[in-house]
């Protein structure tokens, strides 16, 4: 093929979900197939109201309250040999696209045209059958990728061997830890000789060593002229791999270009989040009409809304909701995730309260406290959500306010922790204790181990 040939190509692709029924969804199409023939009539219930969208396809209403539009209007092409990735925050829309281009889920507007064989690697181990061992989804997965069973026999040891999981290799893949079927997967994908390479996220799990050998791979693949769409929140292996950089923001693409460029943009965009949201008007808060999230802020002590926090001081997280129907039981809570988007913890409002509920239409401020002396320094976010006890979601925003917590030199210095610089998203001062015992009784000790034992 030659190199100015098109790819990849994105067309007003649009994509919308109906809010509530996420939960129950399983994001595999084999999954989906499978839950499908086991009880037909739920399914067909549900299949058919999420693909029934009548009635909002001619006027594309982005206000209305139970669907979510997960892309909107997103176009752009990638030529043969392109590398290309794809940032955004969390529930940007990234994993959706690459499920719309791999054919997994179809787009609610739009088109999407693919030339030339295409493997796609998407959230953990999708396409593997649970109930074939290692060895048969290596076949498999090489079948439906256009393979003939010589090719894959031909590849077979050097793909065991990538992976690292031979030992494995006649267990089903039901029984494998995520961390091995990625490695399968992956070893699969980028040794089938796919001519596109659809990647999502698939770094985030195995060990550092194993992630470095799938970059390495990668940066090989895309050495051979193969094409990729490679979605990370890992900005190093971003620029990296990566000359040119999409960014989706909202289901939109915010911006398309050489990667560095895109990475400022990002970076600015990510500080830009604050220690306080307000929703005055009540159509554009987020919920449905059963519960609206009005406000949310991060607050020291004394109240006051802040988004530099110091490290030995407590931080109240409080959120501000309208409910507009009663509900016997409603779960109030959040998520803490760090600049990685890993979820430090999740909150409840029930993990204190002893008595919940009915919540009666009116205005609620909920407020946790987070102790001082827990989080680590960094910049986190808070996501927050609000469920119905039947796993009806209201509410589900993503880092919706941010703060910075630091540790200023003096509250440090003049206490007994002071230890300038530490490690890790916790930074809990543990109660220690330390034995002594003179050198001379221990030398004796560990001789007579010696003795005593081999
Ligand atoms: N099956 C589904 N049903 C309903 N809503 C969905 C479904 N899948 C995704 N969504 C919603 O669509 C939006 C886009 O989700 P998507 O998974 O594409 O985001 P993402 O950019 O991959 O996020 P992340 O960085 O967390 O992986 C989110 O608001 C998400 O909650
Ligand atoms: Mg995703």
């Amino acid at each position: 093929m030659h190199s100015s040939e098109i790819a990849i190509k994105a067309e007003h692709i649009s994509k919308c979900y109906r809010l509530g029924l996420k939960e129950d969804l399983h994001d595999t199409f084999g999954v989906s197939v499978w839950n499908f023939l086991k009880s037909p009539l739920r399914n067909f219930q549900k299949y058919r109201s999420l693909y029934n969208f009548d009635d909002m396809q001619t006027s594309q209403d982005n206000s209305s309250s139970d669907v979510l539009w997960a892309l909107k209007d997103v176009s752009f092409e990638v030529k043969v040999g392109e590398v290309v990735g794809i940032i955004g925050f969390n529930g940007a829309g990234k994993s959706t696209l690459l499920k719309i281009l791999s054919r997994i889920t179809p787009p609610t507007t739009g088109k999407a045209f693919i030339r030339g064989k295409v493997c796609s690697l998407l959230e953990v181990g999708t396409g593997f059958h649970p109930d074939l061992t290692g060895r048969e989804n290596v076949y498999l997965n090489g079948t439906i990728l256009g393979m003939r069973k010589k090719e894959i026999d031909g590849k077979f040891d050097e793909i065991v061997d990538f992976s690292g999981v031979e030992k494995f290799l006649d267990t089903p893949v039901k029984r494998y830890s995520s961390g091995m079927r990625v490695r399968l997967a992956f070893a699969v994908a980028a040794h089938l000789d796919p001519e596109i390479l659809l990647i999502d996220e698939v770094l985030a799990v195995g060990d550092a060593k194993f992630q470095k050998k799938c970059l390495n791979k990668m940066q090989d693949v895309s050495q051979q002229g193969r094409t990729v769409l490679f979605v990370s929140h890992n900005m190093p292996s971003i620029s990296r791999l990566c000359p040119r950089t999409i960014l989706l923001s909202t289901g939109g693409v915010m911006a398309d270009g050489p990667t560095h460029e895109i990475l400022d943009v990002y970076l600015q965009h990510e500080k830009s989040s604050k220690a306080e949201r307000v929703w005055q008007d009540l159509d554009s808060a987020p919920g449905d009409d059963v519960v609206r999230l009005r406000a949310m802020r991060v607050k020291t002590h004394d109240g006051q809304v802040t988004d530099n926090v110091d490290i030995n001081q407590p931080v109240g997280i409080e959120m501000e909701y309208e409910i507009l129907k009663p509900r016997d039981m409603l779960l109030i809570y959040f998520q803490v995730v760090n600049e990685e988007d890993i979820v430090l913890f999740q909150s409840f409002e029930t993990d204190t309260l002893t008595q919940i509920g009915p919540f009666k239409p009116g205005w609620y401020v909920s407020t946790a406290w987070i102790p001082g002396n827990f989080l680590g320094e960094g910049v986190l976010f808070v996501s927050p959500r609000i469920k119905s006890h039947w796993a009806e979601s209201h509410v589900h925003e993503r880092k919706v306010v941010g703060f910075q917590v630091s540790s200023s030199l003096e509250s440090d210095y003049f206490s007994a922790n002071f230890y300038p610089k530490r490690y890790g998203v916790v930074r809990p001062l543990l109660k220690w204790e330390t034995q002594f015992s003179p050198i001379e009784k221990r030398v004796v000790a560990e001789s007579m181990i010696g003795r005593g034992g081999i």
